[in-house]
């Protein structure tokens, strides 16, 4: 009884640490966010950050939620309708671990598996035991992440994940593997659309693109400008996140486009010295 009553009261968290994680600007991006809008359309999910707390505030917003890296994707589909199976295959990982985390660790990131609820309770062990809770592949889309240091990482943390299940299941969510052009087919006057992608690197040491195995390139940059454009003209709310370069403030240097620059910390740098604050832009179109 007393879980159960537990897991009502946890408000839900990203249940992965993602590389370019929203979390520490919450309160900053939702002064950002319109009064109202009509469907709620994240296109570079990662964490979720700001997903969960819009869906926290408002349970029942219909939300549109989508990510190009698979596995994330069905990370989030196999916690909404397969939660009791998914712990309990986290629960085995985190048993092996206790055994000899250093050999197991390796042993599951050696693994592909096929069911969805082992591709899942992989990603989540490794995304929890790995360096710097880290996701990041190589070129042929291999998880390459060596092992973290820590004593206790909390495997299974299955409270937020019922929390997490739960707001899924409850609100009007679409959750969906594609690329971000794809919403300008859905997008409708009225709706907001909030774009977080991979940032176009400001420095030779700050490239971190691969959440998958293709990068995001300039090019990507462009057609991501042009369609913050199109959407702008169809009436919809544009919230934009990305590096202050001047490349991104060519590109929305005229109206509607508001930029302010904002102070952010960097959470994942292999680097904890490099993980202090460092400025990158928010832009919107009303
Ligand atoms: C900066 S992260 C988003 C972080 C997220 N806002 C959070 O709070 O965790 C960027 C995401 O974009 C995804 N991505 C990269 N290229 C993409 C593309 N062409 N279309 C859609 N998603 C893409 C990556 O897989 C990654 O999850």
């Amino acid at each position: 009884m007393k879980q159960q009553y537990d897991q009502i009261l946890v408000i839900p968290k990203p249940f992965v640490k993602w590389a370019g994680g929203k979390r520490q600007l919450i309160s900053l991006l939702n002064e950002n966010l319109p009064e109202t809008f009509g469907t709620y359309y994240e296109p570079f999910l990662g964490g979720g950050a700001l997903l969960f707390h819009i869906l926290t505030k408002k349970n029942g917003q219909k939300c549109s939620i989508s990510d190009l890296n698979s596995d994330l994707v069905l990370a989030y589909t196999t916690i909404r309708d397969r939660i009791d199976e998914l712990i309990s295959s986290l629960k085995i990982h985190e048993k092996n671990y206790q055994k000899d985390s250093k050999f197991y660790y390796y042993y599951v990131r050696g693994t592909n598996p096929r069911s969805e609820i082992e591709k899942t309770s992989r990603l989540l062990f490794l995304n929890r035991t790995c360096f710097n809770g880290l996701y990041r592949v190589n070129s042929k889309g291999k998880f390459n992440v060596p092992l973290g240091k820590y004593t206790n990482p909390n495997i299974v943390n299955e409270e937020n994940l019922h929390s997490v299940s739960n707001i899924l299941q409850s609100s009007r969510v679409s959750i969906k593997c594609r690329d971000f052009e794809a919403v300008l087919r859905d997008a409708k006057k009225g709706d907001l659309v909030y774009f977080d992608p991979p940032y176009q690197p400001v420095s030779e040491t700050a490239n971190f693109t691969s959440y998958t195995n293709k990068n995001f390139t300039f090019d990507d940059l462009s057609r991501l400008s042009e369609l913050c454009m199109k959407l702008d003209l169809k009436g919809c709310r544009v919230l934009l996140s990305n590096s202050d370069s001047k490349e991104v403030l060519d590109m929305f240097e005229k109206k509607p486009w508001k930029v302010s620059k904002i102070q952010a910390n960097r959470s994942i740098n292999s680097n904890s010295k490099k993980r202090t604050g460092h400025f990158e832009l928010l832009i919107k179109n009303y």
